[in-house]
């Protein structure tokens, strides 16, 4: 799928109360989850604007901001210019099924509802193994497998995720003490959609 989908969405993405409430418990969930310390490096994957890493910013160190949409990227600039995010948060253009992996490290890697919208899950999770310290941990915030109704737009993506297949693909990327939970539900069209989170250690 290319960027232009997120790339038209973004302008308005934050006006919808659902994407802001669902991001918020993402968030809590990873606070939950996972140390977050006051020399915690974040990287959020995917962050479309910005909004997981709202929650968690005043709880961690540094954070950088990557995402594949132009338009996603352009509205967390604009986040940042005026303060809603922290003024040293970076953006970075990365799609780690096309890019080479950045030759930085994170204590903490972060993505929420953004795996099932990759194909080559392998690479992005490899990415992500590269991208952390030994010790370090990933957060995956994701769509339960479900039928294939929830995108109503040009989509060929994953249809969710079975938490145990993951949980073998993590495991095959290099990561350990993998854990999933109940993290929030998404209502469209009458059906709720289960989202889970997963954690890793790399
Ligand atoms: C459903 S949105 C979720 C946005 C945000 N994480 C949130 O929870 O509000 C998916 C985001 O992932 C980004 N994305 C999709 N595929 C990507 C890829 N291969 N590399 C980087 N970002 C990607 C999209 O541009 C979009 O911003």
């Amino acid at each position: 799928m290319g960027t232009e989908h997120f790339d038209s969405k973004a302008a308005d993405w934050d006006n919808d109360p659902d994407k802001v409430s669902r991001a918020q418990e993402v968030a809590a969930a990873v606070a939950a989850s996972v140390p977050l310390t006051e020399s915690t490096r974040l990287l959020e994957y995917g962050a479309g604007t910005g909004l997981v890493s709202q929650s968690l910013s005043e709880r961690v160190a540094e954070v950088v901001l990557a995402d594949n949409s132009a338009g996603m990227r352009e509205v967390m600039s604009q986040k940042i210019e005026a303060g809603t995010l922290p003024a040293q948060a970076r953006v970075w253009d990365l799609d780690l099924e096309r890019d080479p992996v950045p030759d930085e490290e994170f204590d903490l890697v972060v993505t929420s509802m953004v795996l099932h919208h990759v194909r080559d899950l392998p690479a992005v999770l490899t990415g992500f193994a590269a991208l952390l310290r030994p010790g370090g941990h990933l957060c995956i915030a994701d769509l339960d497998r479900e039928d294939g109704s929830f995108h109503d737009h040009d989509f060929d993506g994953h249809h969710g995720f079975d938490r145990a297949e993951l949980r073998t693909a993590l495991l095959a990327a290099g990561f350990a003490d993998v854990r999933t939970q109940d993290c929030t539900s998404i209502l469209k069209e009458g059906t709720a959609y289960g989202v889970f989170l997963a954690t890793a250690v790399r």
